[in-house]
């Protein structure tokens, strides 16, 4: 069994920590430095986020490890490759055996929920989309965000101390999506002003193809992105019951799996000023 945590709703499940026995042998005063990295005086001091670079098999990972045991800290270490997405550095929603999404987080946003350490390892790896969402994690502001483009850096940790994201702002800003949901402005006025859910009445109609669980825009009737949200539908369903009451959607497909098309706690607002008035 998993570990979970709630965060503004959202259960989101753990990852699991990496059991961490490493000696390190020698060379005590490369690992001073690294433990130097962290040491704060005052509270409002922040940790660095260090990166190690060196020849392969020369001791960057080994000499990770050994940092956070010598600090009985819990350790994550995400392995980047070339595909790393920023979700993958993030949040993922997976769909579970029940038919819901469940949201997993990465070795990484464990270790800032948990106040652990992370090794990004072989972070030389990852492209630059992927560097960027971690840009504000890395500066004074300690969360995630994308929004600048970061340099790609090699492996590096982040120390506790650190704040846990508003995952809706991966959701709002650096998720990529494949549809749009055109919503009338009654729908709108809700999502945005009341912070409901959107249901099927409120559905004009749909562009791209999507999935359940994929992100998806939502867009007012002047066409511009008002939210992103992940979609409990798969397309060709919502074709089905756009307009529709929500006690109608079992008639229509013989099921109902959720009352909503995209949930609240799914959705991220990006537009606050394209409320309709
Ligand atoms: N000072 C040390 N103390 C203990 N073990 C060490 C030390 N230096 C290197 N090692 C060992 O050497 C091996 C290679 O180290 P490691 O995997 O950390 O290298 P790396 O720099 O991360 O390499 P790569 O770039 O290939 O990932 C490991 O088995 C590690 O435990
Ligand atoms: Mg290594």
């Amino acid at each position: 069994m998993q570990d979970t945590v709630q965060i503004d709703g959202v259960t989101l499940s753990l990852s699991n920590s990496i059991s961490n026995e490493l000696q390190w042998i020698g060379q005590t005063e490369v690992l001073r430095q690294l433990a130097a990295c962290w040491l704060v005086v005052d509270k409002s001091d922040l940790p660095l986020a260090p990166r190690l670079v060196g020849p392969p098999g020369i001791g960057k990972t080994a000499l990770a490890m050994a940092a956070a045991k010598a600090r009985d800290q819990e350790l994550y270490i995400y392995q980047c490759t070339a595909d790393t997405r920023p979700e993958d550095l993030l949040i993922t929603p997976i769909l579970a055996s029940n038919g819901k999404i469940a949201y997993h987080a990465s070795p990484l946003v464990t270790a800032m929920i948990r106040g652990a350490v992370c090794i990004l390892d072989e972070g030389n790896r990852m492209n630059e989309k992927s560097w960027a969402s971690l840009a504000p994690l890395l500066d004074h502001r300690r969360y995630i965000e994308s929004i600048v483009a970061g340099e790609p850096v090699g492996t590096l940790f982040v120390g506790r101390g650190v704040t846990m994201p508003a995952w809706k702002r991966w959701l709002g800003w650096s998720a990529d999506s494949r549809g749009r949901i055109v919503v009338d402005p009654g729908a709108q006025q809700a999502v945005v002003a009341q912070g409901r859910s959107l249901l099927a009445a409120g559905v004009r109609r749909l562009e791209g193809s999507f999935a359940t669980g994929d992100v998806v825009s939502l867009a007012g009737e002047d066409g511009r992105e008002f939210a992103r949200g992940l979609v409990n539908y798969p397309e060709a369903d919502l074709r089905r019951i756009a307009g529709l009451k929500t006690e109608q959607i079992a008639g229509e497909l013989g099921y109902c799996p959720y009352d909503e098309v995209v949930h609240r706690d799914n959705l991220a607002v990006i537009r606050r000023d394209q409320a309709p008035s």
